[in-house]
Parts: structure tokens; C-alpha cells; sequence
């Protein structure tokens, strides 16, 4: 706490003190999230201060086991998990770009995507597409689900249904009042997320909002970071649709973006746009109550105009 001149009282920031003692002197804060704040050391190293749920030792693995391949952009690496006060502090290295932009909740986006935003996203997408999946990424839970998505299961498809029927039932009478004919829609998508066939499971990072792909001074992906939302092992077509629909999620354009990045992904990708349907409907039916139960907050009104207008959830999917 510090006087200020006028006499009023103005909270420091006590982290910068903490690292110097530690022998990291100058440490500076260099970005905010919903799950933590993150300071630059020098020397490469950066501190993540954790305000939400801290890395598990499975997400250590999880980042080994994607580091082992030879991907076009760098991946976390965690150093070193200390607790401070009861708070989770990692020490992770130091990563190359700066944030591909704002996230729309904090940034007009236009209308037209620039094409180095569409070819950043293709090449985050087929390189995680070349990651196999794994046991670690098999262990992770989905942030707000009390299990490990994978546990008990051999589909990602049937874990992904089971995790569906976990959201709604914890919370779908919630989210019923905002979305006609709601239990129709999701057993309409359950059941179309169950007929969907076998792929090779690759690695989900499950939150690529433009904040965690850093970019080069020519717009390139040198960076893809904070994985564990949603991260999983799963179909690449998951990450695809995700990615889509969240990409901007409160632009003024934010519709048009979706179905722009849904054919692209289709496209380039090859993966079918009911398979891309199905998986919009099933992030929304899986996320919706992580932040707030009712239409004043963003994500739970964001999920329900998803779902309002999903073909699949509405049964009108050719
Ligand atoms: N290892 C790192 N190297 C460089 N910058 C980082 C690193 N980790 C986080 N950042 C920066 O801090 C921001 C917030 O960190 P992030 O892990 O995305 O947290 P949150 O879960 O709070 O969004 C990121 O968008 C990124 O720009
Ligand atoms: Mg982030």
C-alpha cells in the first residue's frame, strides 16, 4: 500500500518486490488473463502469477509431449511450480512474438479477416493437427468438469457426449429459458456427435482466441500458448470448429467470422461442416455455466445465440 500525494491510498503491486528478492530484479508485468498475471525476469524466463487453477503435473506432460515434435511455432515449457502465500507462481520460458491482437471483448475487430490472420490460423491448426494425441492429454479435465475428460472412455466422441450430458445436467435448466425447444437440441446434437466416425485423436489446445498465438513482425504464428481450457487429445475437426466460433466472439462481425473460418477450416482442412456443426453446438453445451448462469454475462448469452442458431442443435442440418 503506498500514500499517494492527494492522501489517498493506492494498492503496489507486490510481485515485482517478491521475484527481486528471489534474485530477479526489475521483473515486469507483461500481460493479464482470466487465469493469472505474468511478469517478465530477464534472462528468458517469465513468472505466471495464478489467480485461477495452476498448471497440473499432467499439463508439465502434456507441454513435453507436444514439444517433442518439431512444430513451426514454439510451445510452453514450465521450469519450475513454486507456491508463494498460498498462491501458485510457474516459472516458464520465455516466448518469441507479441499477441496476434486484443481479444474481441476488448478490441473493435473488422469486417474483413486479414488473409494473415486466416494463414496464421491454418498453420497453428495443421500443426497441432500433427501432434498425436497422448495419455497426459488423455488425463486433462475440461476447466468446470470434476473428471478427467477422457476417463472411462475410448471414443473422444462418447467422452465428449458423456461430458455434454455432465453441463446440462449440472446447468441446463438454466440455460433452457434462453434456448427454444432446448432438450430437443441437445439430444439432436448427442446423438449426431455419437454418429460421427473414428479419427486419429492429435493434440486440442481448445482456446485459440488471438491473445495466445503470438506473432512475428510479418504477421507469421511464432507462438501458441496457454493451453488447458479445453485441451485434449481429440479430432482435429474440434479444435477447427472451436476455433472458429471463438475467434471473435463479440465483434460487431463476430457471426459472419464464424461461418468465414467454419468454410475455410472445411475447405483447407477437409473436415466435414456437420462434423464442424456439431462440435460449435457441443463446445457451447459444455461451456456455457463456466463464468455465469444467466444472459448478463457475456460467454453464457454468447453460447446461447450459438446454440440458437447451430443447424445441428436445431435439427436442421443437411
Ligand atoms: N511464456 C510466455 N512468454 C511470453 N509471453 C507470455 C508467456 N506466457 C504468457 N505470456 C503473455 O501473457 C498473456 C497472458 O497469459 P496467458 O497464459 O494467456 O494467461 P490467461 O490464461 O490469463 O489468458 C499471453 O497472451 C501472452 O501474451
Ligand atoms: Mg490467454
Amino acid at each position: 500500500m503506498e500514500i499517494s500525494p492527494n492522501g489517498e491510498t493506492a494498492v503496489t503491486d507486490p510481485w515485482p518486490g517478491y521475484f527481486d528478492d528471489l534474485g530477479h530484479p526489475g521483473a515486469r508485468r507483461i500481460g493479464a488473463g482470466v487465469e493469472g498475471v505474468v511478469y517478465r525476469l530477464g534472462g528468458g524466463v517469465v513468472a505466471k502469477v495464478w489467480t485461477g487453477r495452476p498448471p497440473s503435473d499432467v499439463m508439465h506432460q502434456v507441454y513435453a509431449d507436444i514439444a517433442r515434435h518439431r512444430l513451426p511455432f514454439a510451445t510452453p515449457e514450465i521450469i519450475e511450480i513454486r507456491r508463494h502465500e498460498g498462491v501458485a507462481v510457474t516459472y516458464e520460458k520465455e516466448l518469441p512474438g507479441v499477441p496476434l491482437r486484443a481479444d474481441s471483448a476488448h478490441e473493435q475487430y473488422e469486417r474483413e479477416l486479414p488473409g494473415h490472420q486466416r494463414d496464421a490460423l491454418l498453420t497453428v491448426l495443421r500443426g497441432l493437427a500433427s501432434v498425436p494425441g497422448t495419455d497426459a492429454m488423455r488425463r486433462l479435465s475440461v476447466q468446470g468438469d470434476d473428471r478427467p475428460l477422457w476417463q472411462g472412455h475410448d471414443r473422444f466422441q462418447d467422452a465428449l457426449a458423456a461430458l455434454v450430458v455432465r453441463a446440462v445436467t449440472r446447468s441446463g435448466a438454466l440455460l433452457a429459458p434462453y434456448v427454444p425447444d432446448f432438450s430437443a437440441g441437445a439430444d439432436r446434437t448427442l446423438t449426431a456427435l455419437k454418429a460421427l466416425p473414428d479419427t486419429p485423436v492429435t493434440a486440442i489446445h481448445g482456446d485459440l482466441v488471438p491473445p495466445n498465438i503470438h506473432v512475428d513482425a510479418a504477421g507469421r504464428p511464432v507462438t501458441v500458448l496457454d493451453f488447458g481450457f479445453y485441451t485434449t487429445a481429440g479430432d482435429p475437426a474440434f479444435e477447427a470448429a472451436v476455433t472458429a466460433a471463438i475467434w471473435d466472439m463479440y465483434g460487431p462481425h463476430a457471426e459472419e467470422h464464424t461461418a468465414e473460418l467454419t468454410r475455410l477450416f472445411a475447405r483447407e482442412l477437409g473436415h466435414s461442416p456437420a462434423a464442424l456443426a456439431v462440435y460449435q453446438a457441443v463446445y457451447a453445451l459444455t461451456t456455457f455455466d463456466l463464468f455465469g448462469v444467466d444472459d448478463s454475462e457475456g460467454h453464457f448469452r454468447w453460447c446461447a445465440s450459438q446454440l440458437r442458431r447451430n443447424p445441428v442443435f436445431l435439427g436442421r442440418a443437411s
